[in-house]
């Protein structure tokens, strides 16, 4: 059985000690402004202790900012879709300087490989724009009206060395509707995922979710 990510400490929520999260991400950064915001109005037990992009004029570092929150720009080196060596022992370090309890990657376009995993063992989620195992990898969304399904989502999962694979821990529905264009469509699933990521980080900020097997379980209060 996987160790869950460190609980909150209940007391601490509004204290010193509160659950850390870092955020990954190379867009416009409207994931981590809904956790942001939630963490802010205490909507759940967390704070976003750093933000870190690929992407050196990503929206998501202003939005970071904009909040006083610390955003950093990290080069990701040579490749094009993965960190190279240095520049993953540079995201790791960050992250570790910043105390994490949790990476949460919010559109980080680029595939997380063996050192940073087993740095962050069971403590990376990501955000995809479908409903898992269905339309892994890139443009989910319009994957999903090509190939003409009337209903897709998104899912929020644990990370690990597959793509789009780890153990799903949450999933909220979107049905296609006629007309919908993949701009359209992609609008209603980001709404979707701002209601489900905060949620997610919240529960894992509370202990509330653990890993058995492929099975992320949700524990019942009390
Ligand atoms: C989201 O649609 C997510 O599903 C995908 O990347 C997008 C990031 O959007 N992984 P944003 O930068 O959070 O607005």
């Amino acid at each position: 059985m996987q160790e869950p990510p460190r609980p909150c400490n209940k007391e601490a929520v509004i204290g010193e000690n509160p659950y850390r999260v870092g955020v990954l991400g190379s867009g416009k950064g409207s994931n981590m402004v809904a956790i942001a915001d939630a963490c802010a109005a205490r909507a759940i037990p967390a704070r976003i202790a750093i933000v870190l992009s690929d992407v050196e004029q990503a929206g998501i570092l202003g939005h970071a900012r904009d909040r006083s929150l610390t955003a950093e720009f990290l080069h990701p080196g040579k490749f094009r879709t993965r960190l190279d060596e240095d520049a993953e022992r540079a995201y790791i370090r960050r992250l570790q300087e910043a105390e994490v309890d949790l990476v949460v990657l919010a559109g980080f376009m680029r595939i997380l490989k063996g050192e940073f995993l087993r740095a962050f063992p069971g403590k990376i989620i990501n955000i995809h724009p479908s409903l898992l195992p269905a339309f892994p990898g890139l443009e989910a969304w319009k994957q999903a009206l090509d190939y003409g399904v009337k209903v897709t989502g998104c899912t929020v999962h644990f990370v690990d060395e597959g793509v789009d694979r780890g153990p799903v821990i949450a999933q909220e529905t979107v049905p296609v509707l006629p007309g919908d264009t993949p701009a359209s469509l992609h609008e209603r699933i980001q709404q979707a995922e701002r209601r489900i990521y905060p949620q997610v980080v919240g529960a894992l900020a509370q202990g509330k979710i653990v890993v058995k097997g492929r099975q992320a379980v949700w524990l019942r209060e009390g």
